[in-house]
C-alpha cells in the first residue's frame, strides 16, 4: 500500500523534472561497470590470442564481451553521464571494479 504511493509520489515528481534521477542512477552505475568488465575482458582476450591458448575459452569471451559491450552501450544510450555527480560516481565504481578484479587474480 505504502509502496503503491510513494511509487505514484515518484512518479508526480518525476514527470515535473522530466528525468527519472535514480534510473540515471542505475544507467551511471552500469555504464561504469561495464566500462571496466570490457577493459577486464579485453586484457583477457587479447593475452589468449597472443598466445593462441583456449581458442574456445577465447570465443567465449569474446561473446561475454560483445554482450556486455552491449549493456554499457544502452547505458550510455539512456543518458548514464547526466547521473548526479557523474565523474565522481563512475570514478568510485571503476576503481572499486578495478580493486575487486585485482583480488580476484589473486585468490
Ligand atoms: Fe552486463
Amino acid at each position: 500500500m505504502l509502496g503503491g504511493k510513494l511509487a505514484v509520489l515518484q512518479a508526480l515528481m518525476f514527470d515535473c523534472l522530466a528525468f527519472d534521477p535514480f534510473s540515471l542512477f542505475d544507467d551511471g552505475c552500469s555504464s561504469a561497470v561495464e566500462t571496466e568488465i570490457d577493459r577486464h575482458y579485453s586484457e583477457q582476450l587479447g593475452q589468449l590470442e597472443a598466445s593462441g591458448a583456449a581458442p574456445e575459452l577465447a570465443e567465449m569471451i569474446a561473446t561475454f564481451r560483445k554482450e556486455e559491450r552491449e549493456h554499457r552501450d544502452a547505458a550510455f544510450a539512456n543518458g548514464s553521464e547526466q547521473a548526479p555527480a557523474y565523474p565522481l560516481l563512475a570514478g568510485a565504481i571503476r576503481l572499486g571494479c578495478r580493486l575487486a578484479i585485482k583480488l580476484s587474480e589473486r585468490i
